[in-house]
């Protein structure tokens, strides 16, 4: 599919944007091995959730969907889950693998985990080489997937400083610690999202944060519960960028997952001179949440501050966009896992905005963006959801249409992405991709 975007008027307008893909990945998986049942509402129903949904299924965890949004769990508890009769496909999800690798690890069968050629070719030895520090079988091809995790495995705990601040890694770890020996003590090098923490605190397990240091005992239980998911900031992100960089508007996104793990983006574009503001602060469960009011406003490109890149490091794809519709230059840098996220996002954002007539020079771990004016123009996703939606938001204030090609994997993320868009005043059609 690709989509064809007129240049647009974004004025005032409310929108929802779809559940948290973080929370909603691990209110399944915790769900299925809590004692108990979860009550999930606000369930992210996209490709990558689903994909977890299914591979809990498989190892005979009973989930109802009541609408596609709620969904019900019942737990088998820490040791119960049922060898799966075939590999586990994640599809294009990262976080499902590598926080399944971490689950599987301690159960008592074996099990493969495979995915799309995206996720096949991403790397995995940063799960590996703590999980068999602990005492894992877990066999790779050359550090990627499929992976086969050996299972009958009598785990312990470890100290292990992260090489790679890494959310993912770290509830791997987390979730095996639960099922090792001893406490197993993660150090991180910046702070990543720590939403593994709060739900596993919300299911009664006793994890302790002291400044970069978490550490878990083996053996607790968790106790399912019900999660209330925030929308996903995420996400939120796309409809922000397009009000802040079009000529007038004023935007209110309802329930936001607020975490200050995951706000570096508001950050960094308020330093830019953005105009959000957090409005009905209040929490779902254990995650800190707000309606985001998001005013049109003038941005000014500068060096972008490498010690939020952690915090925000799904967004910047639109951060890009932002430094190209902003007066003068912006420099990123410490952003080089940008390289090996759903694709190698420096590259294909490099790649989409020059074809858009944005001046962008790049480097290993970081990039320069020259402000200027997008043009009219075809660009690629290289089939990675936050592409597609990061270049469809500058589509939005190009000088001539734009045609954003191979988007189906923004529904991974984001089903609903272009009616949102269209709420908005986005005038974007969806089509069959046309021949290259
Ligand atoms: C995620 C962590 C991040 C992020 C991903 C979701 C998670 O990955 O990019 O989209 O849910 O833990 P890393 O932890 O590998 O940076």
């Amino acid at each position: 599919m690709q989509y064809v975007v007129q240049p647009s008027t974004v004025a005032a307008a409310a929108v929802a944007v779809p559940g948290d893909k973080s929370i909603s990945h691990r209110a399944l998986m915790l769900g299925g091995i809590a004692r108990g049942r979860t009550r999930i509402s606000g369930f992210l129903a996209g490709a990558d959730c689903l994909a977890t949904l299914a591979a809990m299924q498989a190892m005979g965890v009973a989930v109802q969907r009541e609408r596609p949004t709620e969904v019900v769990v019942d737990g088998l508890g820490l040791q119960g889950l049922h060898a799966p009769s075939g590999p586990l496909d994640l599809g294009n999800s990262g976080t499902a693998m590598r926080l399944m690798t971490g689950l599987l690890c301690g159960q008592p069968f074996d099990s493969v985990l495979t995915g799309d050629a995206s996720l096949t070719a991403r790397p995995m030895q940063r799960v590996i080489t703590p999980l068999q520090a602990m005492g894992a079988a877990i066999d790779s091809h050359d550090g990627r997937p499929p992976l086969t995790v050996r299972g009958r495995r009598a785990l312990h705990g470890i100290d292990y400083a992260l090489p790679v601040a890494s959310a993912q890694v770290k509830s791997a770890l987390l979730l095996a610690g639960l099922q090792a020996a001893g406490v197993t003590r993660v150090v991180e090098p910046a702070v990543t999202r720590d939403h593994t923490e709060r739900m596993l605190r919300a299911m009664g397990v006793e994890v302790v944060t002291d400044g970069a240091r978490i550490e878990i005992a083996g053996g607790q239980q968790p106790a399912g519960c019900d999660v209330r998911v925030p929308a996903d900031l995420s996400s939120a992100a796309f409809p922000m960028l397009a009000a802040l960089i079009a000529a007038d508007a004023d935007l209110t996104i309802r329930d936001v997952g607020v975490n200050p793990t995951r706000t570096g983006v508001i950050e960094i574009l308020r330093a830019m001179g953005a105009d959000i503001r957090l409005e009905n602060p209040r929490r779902f469960g254990d995650e800190p949440v707000a309606d985001l009011r998001v005013r049109a406003s003038g941005l000014t490109g500068g060096a972008v501050d490498a010690g939020l890149v952690s915090l925000a490091i799904d967004e910047f794809p639109v951060l890009f966009v932002a430094a190209a519709a902003a007066s003068g230059s912006t420099e990123f840098t410490g952003i080089g896992e940008l390289r090996v996220k759903e694709s190698d996002r420096i590259a294909a954002m490099a790649a989409g905005l020059r074809a858009l007539g944005i001046d962008v020079e790049e480097s290993d771990d970081g990039a320069v963006v020259h402000g200027g004016r997008f043009r009219g123009g075809i660009v690629e996703s290289r089939g990675d959801h936050r592409i597609a939606m990061a270049l469809t938001v500058a589509a939005t204030v190009a000088a001539a249409q734009v045609t954003v090609r191979d988007v189906d994997a923004v529904d991974t993320s984001f089903p609903g992405f272009a009616d949102c868009l269209r709420s908005l005043g986005v005038d974007i059609r969806v089509g069959e991709d046309a021949a290259a």
